[in-house]
């Protein structure tokens, strides 16, 4: 990476920027992968270098993955600087632009980690800034509502920047699991083999949270689990999984691919949508910190979709996620039509998260004097060894480091974005016309009842 970039963080004394940016940062430098970047923050408070460092240390020793070396620390902080404007007005870019000036800067990378209302008005007084409108940009979730108001952004955004300078971040494809699963897929022709509906039975694809809305009622209230985990992180997964080969190996094969994946999830007018979807609430939730007392909003889905393509015909695509469950568990499973109905299936489970490994299931004969059928596993587990954390890259490392490369492989594409919104809005049409119900789950369960209903369910055809 020998490219002069600069990074530009709107929204720098931001939860986002400390919590994940700097850190992330910092175990870049610290893996001598970013000698040739510089940071500007930008942020209202009027902060001087000294004491944005003095700020951010604590967060890099919390969160940083590699160990804090003062030193280090220090010389990383050589390569921040902290710009104090508001960026909500215009003639504050004039400032921007005398600052970049001094800096000879290069290749401009912005990161809008600020909330999507504020996208316009950043790229409007952009303009004030030469060589800003050549620049990347990169865009946090939420991105819009639904379908409507994302286009709208969408709109605005690429009235300045190059459709292809817009990064959109989706953290999952960032994580080390999400992005072995091509590997997993395709490579072994094991699973490459038998990746399609006569072989398998179901995949369920589960994303299950032991927090609440925590700091977050706000925002949460106003998209719950649909717009918040669906529409983003589990729809790029479920396109992952199901998604035909490859052929070309480039970024846009992939886009491509994914995006044709999307576009042959059943239509949500042949979904029957008591038998396609379940929605719920935790106990509890209506009493956290700003959400509506009477909120209807949905902490838990459960979902039972279908692709329609010859490699996938009738196979349901189970997904599930919520909060306030019984464990923090983030998994793909993938279950394979038993041979006879007395075998048990064989499985394989992807481990996301909190452990990072693969998951076998299969069956062999009883040891000894017998010819029972026994189910045994191979279990390898990525994440158990100390080595693997200090070595594995965390999501925002590998997307900071992406969006330098020009690697959209890491992220999602506008095309995608807008077509899992569309049938994101529809499913929450139809269950809302159908006036079904948002059953409230006890915490530190695992969801609604009437959601296992869903997944074990076998309507006619299957
Ligand atoms: C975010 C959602 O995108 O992902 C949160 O807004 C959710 O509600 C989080 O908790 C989960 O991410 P992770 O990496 O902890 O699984």
């Amino acid at each position: 990476m020998n490219e002069q970039v600069t990074f530009t963080i709107f929204g720098g004394t931001g939860d986002l920027a400390y919590r994940k940016l700097l850190p992330a940062f910092y175990n870049l430098y610290a893996n001598q992968a970013f000698q040739h970047a510089k940071i500007v923050v930008l942020g209202r408070r009027p902060y001087d270098h000294e004491q944005y460092c003095t700020i951010i240390k604590d967060w890099v020793m919390q969160f940083a993955r590699l160990p804090y070396r003062e030193t280090l620390f220090q010389s990383f902080c050589e390569k921040i600087s902290y710009v104090c404007m508001d960026f909500t007005k215009e003639e504050a870019y004039d400032t921007l632009a005398a600052f970049y000036k001094q800096h000879q800067d290069t290749q401009h990378i912005f990161y809008f980690a600020v909330a999507p209302r504020f996208f316009s008005t950043i790229a409007q007084g952009l303009l004030r800034v030469p060589h800003a409108k050549q620049g990347r940009v990169v865009i946090e979730k939420p991105f819009g509502e639904d379908r409507k108001s994302a286009k709208r952004l969408n709109e605005q955004l690429e009235s300045f920047f190059k459709a292809s300078h817009i990064y959109h971040i989706d953290h999952y494809l960032g994580k080390e699991m999400v992005r072995n699963i091509q590997t997993i897929r395709f490579l072994n022709p094991l699973f490459a083999n038998v990746w399609n509906h006569e072989c398998i039975a179901h995949v369920q694809i589960s994303a299950m949270e032991e927090v609440g809305v925590e700091t977050r009622g706000a925002y949460y209230d106003q998209s719950g689990a649909l717009k918040d985990m669906v529409q983003n992180h589990l729809f790029q997964i479920l396109s992952i999984l199901a998604m035909e080969p490859l052929e070309a190996f480039t970024q846009e094969d992939l886009h491509e691919k994914q995006l044709t994946l999307l576009q042959q999830l059943r239509p949500v007018d042949q979904l029957n949508i008591q038998d396609t979807m379940v929605l719920g609430q935790y106990f509890g939730y209506q009493k956290e910190a700003h959400v509506a007392h009477d909120s209807t909003t949905e902490t838990f889905a459960a979902l039972r979709l279908y692709i329609d393509n010859e490699r996938w015909q009738n196979t349901p695509f189970l997904i599930r996620t919520g909060k306030k469950l019984n464990k923090r568990e983030m998994e793909v499973i993938i279950t394979f039509k038993a041979p006879f109905p007395n075998v048990e299936p064989n499985v394989l489970i992807i481990k996301i998260q909190p452990t990072e490994g693969v998951y076998v299931r299969f069956n062999i004969k009883k040891p000894g004097n017998s010819e029972e059928i026994l189910p045994v596993s191979m279990d390898f587990c990525q994440s158990c060894s100390d080595i693997h954390r200090i070595n594995t890259p965390e999501a925002y490392e590998r997307l900071l480091q992406a969006v330098w490369h020009a690697d959209t492989s890491w992220f999602s594409s506008w095309d995608q974005i807008e077509t899992s919104w569309a049938y994101v809005d529809a499913l929450k049409e139809r269950y809302e016309n159908a006036q079904l119900p948002v059953y409230i789950y006890p915490s530190g369960s695992e969801g609604p009842q009437a959601s296992y209903e869903l997944f074990t369910m076998q309507p006619q055809g299957e």
